[in-house]
């Protein structure tokens, strides 16, 4: 598949949300990354259910939110009530794996796992079948801007494998560190959803997003 770009809105400006959003959807952006914490799973608290909300109807981007959040199965019907199009939840925060992805399904929502840079591939391997997508972090979840952990690179190609012969349809996302000069790396390794926020909103969104667009539009 084409590869897909999702726009984080934690770099964004909050302020002016709304004409952000236009801006990456207008460039040619293909979902938009949504950054939930709770300041409990991670050191830091960002956007709730109002948010997405109120996102949904400013942009006919879906939005794809990753739930940085521990419970995540107490809230995630709320979150697809308000409009979220895919749902990613983290590994380490959640007991129940399998009852929650089909949670997410049966909402009519995308589902699929994030997991830290600690966390290994292997742990995937009975419920990759269940999911439709894996968010591989690639710099430790709770803050945009920081620096690209470079064994990711490895730990995509070691999910690419498994889900060539588990899930063939498995969607790989990666997220953190990610800029128009590393994108081919990680792409490369098998990544299709490729998320990226201080690259893309801090300075001119739209030229950003068409920078990436040129990267990620050589690859099938
Ligand atoms: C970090 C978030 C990321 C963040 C990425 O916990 O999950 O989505 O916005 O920001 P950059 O692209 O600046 O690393
Ligand atoms: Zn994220």
């Amino acid at each position: 598949m084409k590869p897909l770009l999702a726009p984080s809105i934690l770099s964004a400006d909050f302020g002016n949300l709304k004409s952000e959003v236009r801006k990456v959807e207008k460039a040619g952006a293909h979902l938009l990354h949504v950054d939930v914490m709770d300041g409990r799973f991670v050191p830091n608290i960002t956007v709730g259910i109002p948010v997405v909300e109120a996102l949904k109807r400013c942009t006919e981007l879906p939005l794809d939110v990753h739930l940085m959040i521990v419970e995540p199965e107490k809230y995630i019907p709320d979150f697809i009530k308000a409009g979220a199009d895919w749902v990613s939840f983290h590994f380490e925060a959640a007991v129940h794996h399998h009852r929650i992805a089909t949670q997410i399904k049966e909402l009519g929502a995308k589902a699929g796992i994030a997991i830290n840079p600690s966390t290994p591939v292997s742990l995937l391997e009975e419920i990759l079948p269940y999911l439709d997508f894996v968010l591989v972090m690639s710099v430790n979840p709770g803050f945009g801007g920081q620096k690209f952990i470079e064994s990711s690179v490895r730990k995509i190609e070691k999910l690419k494998e498994l889900s060539l012969e588990l899930n063939p349809e498995l969607i790989i996302e990666v997220d953190g560190g990610i800029k128009v000069d590393n994108v081919e790396r990680v792409l490369k390794a098998g990544a299709r959803a490729i998320v990226a926020g201080s690259a893309i909103f801090k300075g001119e969104p739209e030229k950003n997003v068409k920078e990436f667009l040129k990267k990620l539009n050589q690859f099938e």
